[in-house]
């Protein structure tokens, strides 16, 4: 039943989202306390968790900030490091509103305001992603299309830089390839709701290889994560990690994006923190 949710409960999903909203903008605007701080990563967790304490009841799970080579864990939540200038930051973080319903949103943003050109390259692959899996994301289609969705992006570009010992379609070979997934770890989805992964525990025919139903509510979430000491990549990719993360409702032809209100794009973003200082 929780699959597909209630009036009630988007409507509590929608609260969660704002109040989560809110909180990023709040830790953009502390960003240069955050960039004083020998545990940057720190005040930025604990930046979220005001707004999330006053706001909701807490947070729906540990919040990850990541800076740096620390976004390439995937669940970074130790936040004991610096931030510092040039880093990409990678904040996961989701307020749980009284109801207990839940938001997961994660965004990926410059700390000194730009994107350098690689940074940007790889952000706005991992926006490419999120695009695609967005378009096809709707009523009938699985849930597993959408995250093969995605990772043919992922395959193609990777592919495309000469990351991988094999072309992209074979990297997209279900028996021999996979070879692009060095990079993109974790899957694009996870149902969302109560329990931040909602439903886990549902049979793997209605999940991964269900069918999208209008009022299901999902993240769309790729990344792509270079080590810093992933000798396979150029060393100017070493050490950048970028997720993007929106949280999704199923409508009648689509998916709307109950997240839209994030700053999104790299231009966006950066005119997120560039606003914040004025
Ligand atoms: N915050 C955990 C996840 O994105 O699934
Ligand atoms: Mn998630
Ligand atoms: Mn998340």
């Amino acid at each position: 039943m929780r699959l597909v949710k209630d009036e009630y409960e988007l409507a509590q999903l929608r609260l969660a989202v704002q109040v989560t909203a809110r909180g990023f903008d709040d830790i953009v605007r502390e960003l240069p306390a955050v960039l004083a701080h020998p545990r940057g990563e720190r005040v930025v967790e604990g930046v979220f968790h005001l707004r999330a304490r006053s706001d909701g009841n807490g947070e729906g799970y540990d919040t990850i900030a990541a800076s740096g080579p620390h976004a390439c864990y995937l669940h970074w939540t130790r936040n004991d490091g610096a931030v510092a200038d040039g880093d990409l930051i990678l904040i996961d973080a989701g307020a749980e509103v009284d109801s207990l319903y839940t938001a997961d949103i994660t965004r990926t943003i410059p700390v000194s305001g730009t994107f350098t050109d690689v940074q940007r390259t790889v952000y706005e692959t991992v926006r490419e992603a999120a695009d695609a899996a967005f378009a096809a994301a709707k009523p009938g289609v699985t849930f597993r299309t959408v995250h093969e969705t995605a990772l043919a992006v992922i395959a193609r570009r990777t592919a495309e830089w000469g990351l991988l010992p094999v072309t992209a379609d074979e990297a997209l070979d279900a028996d021999t390839g996979g070879q692009h997934r060095r990079y993109m770890v974790h899957g694009t989805s996870h149902h969302l709701g109560l329990d931040v992964h909602d439903c886990a525990q549902a049979r793997r025919e209605m999940y991964y290889d269900g069918i999208l139903e209008p009022g299901m509510v999902f993240t769309i979430e790729p990344g792509l994560y270079f080590q810093i000491d992933d000798e396979t990549v150029p060393a100017e990719y070493r050490g950048i990690g970028v997720r993007i993360e929106d949280d999704v409702l199923v409508t009648a032809d689509g998916v709307e994006n109950l997240s839209a209100a994030l700053p999104r794009t790299a231009d966006e973003i950066e005119a997120w923190v560039a606003q914040a200082r004025r």
